[in-house]
């Protein structure tokens, strides 16, 4: 059997981030527009589990099929896990990755390798239509670049530098960012839950 999944995103290459990691599986993903879904939803929770289980409960009100739905962010240990939650609105979510990128590495200026410590993070949560709630978690570990690296990727990757490989993600490949990223792991850990279930 051929199952439907909501994807509560309107964000193309999360789209094809999980389509890619489900694609072994019956599970055929669309996404909130595809669905016929338009809603703005305000993202209140103070955690990233319950932000991503805020936007995939509001879309589920909406649908009677399995809800996915993700929030994802970066935290840096010597800004107090700044940017955080915040990490999409961070100096205005209008406001271009090159500059909030510079901005965040001014603050570190001066600031040692050991110190500048940092991680992505990805929560997943799925609403299923008896309403069972569950939510997965991924993390990668790596720390604040002295300048911007890479073409490839997205927000913070040009900064965000794995120590183990010698690169930043936006110098991966898009196989290899999502073999070691947060939202990688969140859902390959996510598509066994939803194998257990189906
Ligand atoms: P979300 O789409 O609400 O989960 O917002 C996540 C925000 O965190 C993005 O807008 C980026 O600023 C940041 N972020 C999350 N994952 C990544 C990543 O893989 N690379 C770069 N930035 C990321």
């Amino acid at each position: 059997m051929n199952r439907k999944i909501v994807f509560a995103t309107g964000n193309a290459g999360k789209m094809k981030e999980i389509r890619e990691i489900l694609a072994d599986t019956e599970f055929h993903v669309v996404s909130m527009k595809e669905e016929g879904i338009d809603l703005s939803i305000e993202e209140d929770g103070v955690t990233f589990e319950e932000n991503a289980v805020i936007k995939a409960k509001a879309v589920a009100e909406k649908c009677g099929e399995i809800v996915l739905a993700d929030d994802s962010g970066l935290e840096i240990d010597y800004l107090n896990k700044e940017p955080g939650i915040y990490s999409a609105r961070y100096m205005g979510e209008d406001t271009s990755y090159r500059i909030k990128n510079a901005n965040l590495i001014e603050r570190l200026s001066g600031v040692s390798d050991e110190e500048r410590t940092a991680r992505f993070i990805c929560a997943i949560a799925a609403v299923f239509p008896d309403g069972e709630v569950i939510t997965t978690y991924g993390q990668v570990e790596g720390r604040i670049d002295y300048e911007e690296k890479g073409e490839n990727g997205f927000g913070y990757d040009p900064i965000f530098y794995l120590p183990q490989l010698g690169k930043t993600t936006a110098q991966l490949s898009d196989d290899e960012k999502n073999s070691v990223s947060h939202r990688g792991e969140a859902l390959r850990k996510m598509k066994e839950e939803l194998k257990k279930r189906f």
